[in-house]
């Protein structure tokens, strides 16, 4: 039951949500300067009818995997857990121009010719743009309906008049409700359609997909509330001038996260890279000082990259470290032990260092590699091109141990490398037999004696 509407101005931070009476300069919430903004909401109360509940015992809780909806797109369905679950709610994330659009047009028509009816809404393009995208994708799309349209009252007419197996709404961002006075795009805008679009999923069990532009800084526009509301948050990602796209699980209530896909944007779409370490090592120049290959765990993935490390006499004043793929507050930790634990004295040189492919590595277990490539530039002595390098380094130039190894190691033996250099540690948990020959280290002069030689 809706008593009558009360409308009143009040200030809430774009960042985290935080409301406030008045405006203040910096939110106390999350701290984040000049994010508080105007909006008039209209508060509604509302009763609710009481209703018996009575809890269900934890063993008669029916679960059954049937739920899951399979796009057939490998990549992708790893990524969600192994399928979509019926009447749950995805978040797509990522930059503008990164391909979300591109990527959920190619699992609607999936979910379309595999299931049922697809209900796809852009309030970004017209329906013309949408046909053309199509065509190139090579889609025939008769089980696709679009609709453009920003209004999200409309919007939830037309899907509870005839209600379809997956919806995707493009964006969540240019949706708004009557409900709010407040522009679309502002958090209570975003809120308030998140929640309604979820109600609707959770009522019907259609499963809804919302693609969220990412703000500068890197987090979806009122990246907190949104991303406590939904099942699941994907964020879609890479270098818009590399071909590989990445895309991530930072969130899912219905399987792990960190799990990543990864695809290559072609001029006819996104295709499934099924072995993306022989991907990421194929332009690999062997034999040329700098360059190692590295094992990265992204979710439960081993991949081999290849990790490149240029050092040069710096020409001004101050040296440069620039680093791309790898954190840069790491990288400048990694030379300061460089310098005082193997006597890798850099100081007065640049320092460039870079994934190749485009790809981030968040994990320690690659600083071995990158302290090695940047020796091995440094020295001018080329690494042995057939091993794979894997560990953390501590600030005393110990070599620690790095979880999931076998993983690692299988992935390249798989790839056919010859030895693989793992930390001391981790060699007496081995329990499976290699056709790799595995040394292990302790210190990172060790690693420099056996592989810089
Ligand atoms: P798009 O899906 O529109 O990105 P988003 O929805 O994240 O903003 O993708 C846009 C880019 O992808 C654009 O620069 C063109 C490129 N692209 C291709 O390279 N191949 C294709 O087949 C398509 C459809 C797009
Ligand atoms: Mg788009």
């Amino acid at each position: 039951m809706l008593t009558p509407n009360k409308t009143k101005t009040i200030y809430i931070c774009q960042a985290c949500g935080h409301h406030s009476l008045r405006w203040v300069g910096k939110c106390p919430d999350c701290g984040t300067w000049n994010s508080m903004t105007e909006e008039r909401v209209t508060k509604r109360k509302r009763t609710f009818a009481k209703q018996k509940m009575t809890p269900t015992p934890l063993g008669e809780v029916d679960v059954q995997d049937e739920d899951r909806v399979k796009t057939g797109l490998k990549e992708f369905d790893r990524v969600v857990g192994g399928g979509v679950i019926k009447g749950s709610v995805v978040l797509v994330g990522g930059d503008p121009g990164i391909g979300k659009s591109t990527l959920l047009l190619q699992i609607s028509e999936k979910i379309a010719s595999g299931y049922d009816k697809v209900l796809y809404i852009t309030g970004e393009e017209s329906l013309k743009q949408i046909r053309l995208r199509s065509e190139r994708l090579k889609i025939i799309p008769d089980k696709i309906e679009i609709l453009t349209e920003t209004n999200l009252d409309l919007i939830l007419e037309v899907l509870r008049q005839d209600i379809p197996f997956m919806v995707v709404i493009d964006s969540i961002q240019t949706t708004y409700t009557q409900n709010l006075e407040s522009t679309p795009g502002s958090i209570s805008q975003i809120r308030e359609c998140a929640h309604k679009l979820i109600n609707f999923a959770k009522e019907t069990g259609s499963s809804v997909f919302l693609v969220g532009h990412v703000t500068k800084d890197g987090s979806i526009a009122g990246p907190k509330v949104l991303e406590h509301m939904v099942d699941t948050v994907l964020y879609f990602e890479g270098e818009k001038n590399h071909i590989y796209r990445i895309l991530r699980t930072v969130k899912n209530r219905f399987g792990s996260t960190n799990e990543i896909g990864i695809f290559q944007m072609q001029e006819y779409g996104l295709e499934e890279v099924e072995n993306p370490s022989l991907l990421f090592l194929s332009e690999r120049a062997k034999d040329i000082s700098g360059s190692v290959v590295v094992c990265s765990l992204e979710g439960t993935r081993p991949l081999l990259l290849e990790l490149q490390a240029l050092v040069s006499p710096s020409t001004y004043g101050m040296p440069q470290r620039v680093s791309s793929g790898i954190d840069y507050k790491r990288l400048s930790l990694l030379l300061a032990i460089l310098e005082k634990r193997a006597d890798v004295s850099v100081g007065a040189f640049d320092v460039f260092v870079n994934v190749a492919g485009g790809v981030k590595i968040e994990e320690p277990a690659v600083d071995l590699g990158t302290m090695v490539a940047i020796a091995s530039s440094f020295k001018d002595i080329p690494a042995d091109n057939r091993s794979v390098l894997l560990g953390e380094v501590g600030l005393g130039g110990e070599v620690r141990a790095v979880n999931q190894i076998e993983r690692r190691i299988k992935e390249a033996e798989k790839l056919g490398f010859k030895n693989c250099i793992i930390p001391q540690g981790n060699l007496k948990a081995l329990n499976q037999r290699f056709n790799i020959k595995i040394s292990g280290v302790k210190s990172i002069k060790e690693t420099f004696d056996l592989i810089l030689i």
